[in-house]
């Protein structure tokens, strides 16, 4: 038995926000950013909160996969920016689709939380505890941006994915593997609130804001997704040949492109979509693997992989038959 992706979604907020338009508030440039990055522009939130975008993932996914929010057993949101620090997002979900008779809990693995979400909700699947799950990554990252940190300001976006998934006997995660590296914790910070003492006062400093060793992650990255996605490879006796697309976690192309050449892996074959929404965190993967899907491009039995990094420092590998 298996856990297989029966529909994808994704919703961005309407505003567009080109590398053009930040580098009227910070000292950058379009040629920068698109030359060290690939992104060239990202949504950014007026008001929708989380829950929102990913309310609006969900009811699409139900729709999309023709079930009544009834029948949901699962919902988990992944995110690092949620609405607030107690409900949970999907506590929220619940509510806004009627999912009446789901439980619902959220994850937090900053880029990786798709990956976490999704790994969670098929040892459930698998277990036989639950049919089925709607597993979204959402995020507002633009609230916890420095805009006046050209170092970070650039690389982040709003957004929101997600999929349906049920146990499944044939199509389905073939293998996945999902690690964190704790000890480096401080590369990638954001949203820190300090305890000071006397009587529960708190304040927020810097570190409210996103704070990156962008050199150290970089390194992480590269590092840990190829090694990830070589013991996924190996231990599913799957050869990189036989891989029709990789869904990258969208941070940068450079990383892509290194990840790629190490592994072999035709670049051609990584599917990319920063350009247009920079890094979205948690919410990447699937707004990615939803483009794909969208445009018709996966095909019963395809084997894809699906691979990220990020804050924690974690990772997460899983390779499908689609
Ligand atoms: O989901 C996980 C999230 N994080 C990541 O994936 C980040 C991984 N790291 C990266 O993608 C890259 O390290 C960055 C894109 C963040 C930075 O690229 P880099 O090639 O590592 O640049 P750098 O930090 O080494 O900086 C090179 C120069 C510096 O100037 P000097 O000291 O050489 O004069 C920076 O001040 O580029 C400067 N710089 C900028 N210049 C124009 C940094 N940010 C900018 C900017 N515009 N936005």
């Amino acid at each position: 038995m298996t856990t297989r992706i029966i529909a994808t979604g994704a919703y961005v907020p309407e505003q567009v926000i080109t590398n053009d338009d930040i580098a009227k508030v910070v000292d950058t440039s379009d040629e920068w950013i698109a030359k060290r990055t690939g992104i060239k522009e990202r949504r950014i939130s007026s008001g929708e909160n989380t829950s929102m975008l990913a309310v609006k993932t969900a009811r699409q996914l139900l729709e999309r996969a023709g079930v009544e929010a009834e029948t949901l057993d699962l919902i988990i949101v992944a995110s690092i920016t949620a609405d607030y620090a107690t409900p949970a997002t999907s506590c929220i979900v619940q509510k806004e689709i009627g999912a009446t008779n789901a439980v619902a809990f959220d994850v937090s693995a900053a880029c990786s939380g798709f990956m976490f979400a999704l790994s969670i909700a098929d040892k459930y699947i698998r277990a036989g505890m639950y049919n089925n799950a709607v597993v979204i990554g959402a995020e507002t990252l633009s609230k916890y941006i420095d805009w006046s940190d050209r170092s970070t300001c650039v690389l982040f976006g709003d957004g929101a994915g997600g999929a349906y998934i049920e146990k499944s006997e044939t199509d389905g995660i073939i293998k996945e593997e999902i690690g964190t590296k704790g000890e480096i914790y401080d590369i990638l910070t954001a949203g820190y609130t300090a305890s000071t003492g006397a009587f529960n006062n708190y304040n927020t400093d810097h570190l409210w804001y996103v704070n990156m060793n962008g050199r150290e992650v970089f390194k992480f990255a590269t590092k840990s997704v190829v090694k990830s996605v070589e013991r996924v490879l190996s231990d599913a006796g799957v050869s990189v040949d036989s891989l029709k697309y990789v869904v990258p976690h969208q941070a940068n192309t450079r990383i892509v492109e290194i990840i790629s050449h190490k592994l072999g892996i035709p670049y051609e074959k990584f599917y990319i979509n920063m350009d247009k929404y920079g890094n979205t965190s948690s919410a990447s993967i699937p707004i990615a693997l939803n483009e794909l899907n969208e445009k018709g491009l996966l095909k019963r039995g395809d084997k894809i992989l699906l691979t990220g990094f990020g804050g924690g420092m974690t990772w997460g590998t899983m390779l499908i038959s689609w």
